[in-house]
């Protein structure tokens, strides 16, 4: 069988399957759960420094083929309430990534401390909720202040940190290479693409806020855009992002240059069980491929293909 393991910000992780932040991560437990169902690593919700209730409904929009328009607001139980959810999931042996959100530099370093005080084994840092004012990508399109975010996170802890990158900028690669330079430890790509959904008969948006985030497989092909130009321009790795549901996904992040990927729409939709279906079916699938290791083939279509 294929070797799934990869390793970065320090750590082998036994799969690259990582449950994505947002999904189903807000209690002890849910983490837990989706570990023990056999994701590589899993992924907080955004957490910030005071308790937050989000938007109101509707906050989701599914389409039965290319996903789902969310926009929840960054709801979380704040920084103060969170310690003990992650001891539950660190007490089951999971890979715990912390990610945190904040209005600027100062905020992000404040909860990035308190956070890695938790014992997660590094930290994600939300530069890219697509649709909430002075947060995420409203920090996260502008290259000087994800430097500024980044050089105060990384003086503020010793674990590694992960810069979560939007897609909705003209030049991606250009954000990560921000991160890079103040000394993140990796790069994930994707957030979800903003988008819209309206009702004819009301005329209006569907989601109360107006504008959300769309993931699932219709947003794969962004998602490997980004992957593939990141990692023309910068060395640290990358955790893919962005429609993933099978092997050949996962592979093609891959072959783009990811190291790890993450779920997140497929485990909305199809709950924590795919983690151990996927994970059989990569390793399958990497067999009949004649690939040992995963890790052998990371960037491996940037050898093969001239991008334009
Ligand atoms: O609405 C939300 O809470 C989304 C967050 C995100 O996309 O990071």
């Amino acid at each position: 069988m294929a070797d799934l393991r990869t390793t970065l910000v320090g750590h082998t992780f036994r799969n690259p399957l990582w449950l994505a932040s947002g999904i189903w991560g807000e209690s002890g437990n849910s983490l837990k759960g989706a570990w023990e169902a056999g994701a590589g690593g899993v992924v907080t919700k955004s957490i910030g420094s005071q308790p937050r209730m989000g938007y109101p409904n509707p906050t989701v929009v599914t389409y039965e083929k290319w996903g789902m328009l969310n926009a929840m607001g960054l709801p979380n139980p704040g920084i103060e309430e969170y310690p003990q959810e992650i001891g539950i999931a660190r007490s089951a042996g999971a890979a715990v990534i912390g990610s945190v959100f904040g209005a600027d530099a100062e905020e992000f370093a404040q909860l990035a401390a308190r956070m890695a005080a938790t014992g997660v084994l590094a930290l994600e840092l939300n530069l890219s909720c697509p649709h909430a004012k002075g947060l995420g990508s409203g920090i996260g399109q502008d290259p000087d202040q994800v430097r500024e975010v980044v050089r105060a996170v990384k003086r503020a802890v010793k674990i590694p940190v992960i810069a979560k990158i939007t897609p909705n900028h003209y030049d991606v690669a250009s954000l990560a290479q921000a991160a890079e330079s103040a000394g993140a430890d990796a790069i994930s790509a994707i957030n979800t693409v903003r988008a819209l959904a309206i009702d004819v008969r009301l005329r209006r948006p569907v989601l109360a806020h107006g504008l959300g985030g769309l993931s699932g497989p219709a947003i794969k092909p962004i998602g490997l855009a980004c992957v593939w130009q990141i990692y023309e321009r910068v060395r640290i790795p990358i955790i893919g992002i962005g429609g993933i549901e099978h092997a050949d996904d996962v592979i093609e992040y891959v072959l783009a240059g990811a190291r790890a990927v993450q779920l997140g729409t497929a485990v909305a939709f199809r709950g924590i069980g795919i983690f151990s279906g996927l994970a059989k079916e990569l390793s399958e699938r990497l067999d009949a491929l004649k690939v040992h290791r995963l890790e052998e083939i990371v960037g491996g279509a940037h050898t093969t293909a001239t991008p334009q």
